[in-house]
């Protein structure tokens, strides 16, 4: 049977997310990124074209990393300025079904006791359709402007991620049980004391002894996302993520990827299939492929070096202004995206090493991702040949121009996925978790999260050894 491609949509509350200059297209809509009705119109869109989810991507800092200094990232619109992902999703949700949202918020940048009301809240509101991409954080200026001296370092920046997460578990699962709320008129109680749980957490970095605010959402938990390949984030990834982003921007990297993360997943006690892994891709398609090479033609022509040069640069920790446009990008320590540095140290698909210049002009169109051009039928081909040569679930499609590049996916592509039976028809019922895996809203029990559960009627696991019970 052809294996099904799972798609989501990748998108950030700001212009011309990964494609940098494209803001100046006359069919790009993204400087309506400040209007409900862009992103209303976008959710609608992408339910039409069944994708399992809208990821937002963010930041909470700017690209300063360049010359270092901002000012180019400021002139070139460069994700800055950036918006809140999390406010979107109310009015998405009310206008869709089925689409599930996957919003970006880092770990290092909020508590996490109001961060798991937030969530849980949006849970409800969508009706289980929440998924969190969990980020630690890679921009020193964001670290800087929360008052700290900057980045904890790249690997303890994912320990200080475990407690974080240890902490949302505990509010999500131990906590609530699902048969606290009784809402029994005739004895006046709403919720039962002795079925709500004090967490009693006291960590090296958090100290949270209360109750959740939230009362149990359709899937507690929300979809946890994690995007991040070095050793420590396919680690971190492979322990809490039920989707997993990855950037790679050939096949040949893809496949490395793809099969290390299977196994880090393995070596966390759990299924090699247990995490969905999309690989980003931007699609430029139209009608025919002449069509198609035309209209990438005419994008290019928007892209901007420098904006590229910006976010190569962020997402490498490395200013790239300090080299010439020749110099090979050598194998550099990186206490940013070390996945995106390792990622251009390696040759390219012609054994050539990757220069300054060629990162640039990779980068103008769907950041680290390649940029996949041709009909709806060459595209489908391409999508189903590198599912079945790397084993990847899917893509994380980014955009040239929007909605433009989307709906172009959503006309050209999916009938011709549809056509070869390698998409899916239709939703499957209820939360985005059962949508993505068919096993139900809840975390599985072979998840770390399902650890933390109490009161036993979604789980096996006995409470007394994980949550601090307070009687009435
Ligand atoms: C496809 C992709 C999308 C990402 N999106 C975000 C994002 O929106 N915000 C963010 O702060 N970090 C983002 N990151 C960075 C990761 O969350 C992670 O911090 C980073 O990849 C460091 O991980 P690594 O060194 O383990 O690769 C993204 C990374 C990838 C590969």
């Amino acid at each position: 049977m052809t294996r099904q491609i799972r798609l989501n949509a990748f998108d950030m509350n700001c212009v011309a997310h990964q494609s940098p200059g494209l803001w100046r297209h006359p069919d790009d809509r993204s400087w309506d990124y400040n209007t409900l009705d862009y992103w209303v119109d976008l959710a609608k869109l992408l339910e039409r074209g069944r994708f399992d989810g809208l990821f937002i991507a963010d930041v909470l800092g700017t690209y300063d990393v360049y010359a270092g200094t901002d000012e180019a990232a400021i002139r070139q619109g460069a994700q800055i300025p950036v918006n809140d992902p999390l406010l979107l999703v109310s009015a998405m949700a009310h206008a869709t079904e089925n689409l599930g949202f996957g919003v970006t918020t880092g770990t290092g940048f909020e508590h996490p006791y109001p961060f798991a009301r937030r969530l849980s809240t949006l849970d409800h509101l969508t009706r289980g359709r929440i998924g969190w991409n969990v980020v630690t954080g890679y921009l020193p200026a964001a670290v800087r402007n929360m008052g700290d001296a900057g980045l904890l370092d790249h690997d303890a920046r994912y320990d200080h991620a475990d407690e974080y997460l240890t902490v949302l578990y505990k509010l999500w699962e131990g906590s609530w049980q699902d048969d606290a709320v009784r809402r029994d008129r005739a004895a006046g109680v709403f919720a039962d004391p002795e079925k709500v749980h004090h967490i009693g957490h006291r960590g090296e970095h958090f100290t949270v002894p209360g109750i959740h605010l939230s009362e149990p959402s359709a899937q507690r938990t929300p979809v946890v996302y994690q995007a991040g390949a070095s050793t420590r984030g396919s680690r971190f990834a492979a322990e809490n993520a039920e989707a997993i982003f990855v950037a790679a921007p050939t096949k040949t990297i893809l496949r490395d990827v793809v099969a290390r993360t299977r196994d880090a997943l393995v070596a966390a006690g759990r299924d090699p299939y247990d995490a969905r892994i999309y690989t980003l891709a931007t699609v430029i398609t139209d009608s025919t492929p002449e069509a198609a090479r035309a209209k990438a033609a005419d994008y290019r022509r928007y892209a901007s070096d420098e904006g590229s040069l910006v976010f190569m640069s962020g997402w490498m920790g490395i200013d790239l202004s300090r080299y010439s446009l020749d110099d090979p990008i050598g194998a550099v320590e990186s206490n940013a995206i070390q996945s995106a540095v390792a990622a251009f140290s390696q040759a390219d698909e012609d054994g050539e090493a990757w220069r300054v210049r060629d990162v640039a002009a990779w980068g103008g169109i769907g950041g680290m991702g390649p940029v996949l051009i041709g009909s709806g039928d060459e595209i489908a081909e391409t999508l189903i040949d590198w599912v079945d040569d790397t084993d990847v679930d899917g893509f994380n499609v980014a955009y040239a121009v929007t909605p433009g590049s989307f709906r172009d996916v959503v006309d050209h592509v999916i009938p011709a996925l549809d056509a070869r039976g390698a998409y899916q028809s239709e939703y499957r019922p209820g939360s985005l978790r059962n949508k993505l895996f068919g096993r139900g809203d809840r975390l599985p029990d072979n998840h770390r999260g399902a650890t933390f559960r109490v009161g036993g009627s979604a789980s096996t696991i006995d409470d007394s050894t994980r949550a601090v019970h307070v009687g009435a």
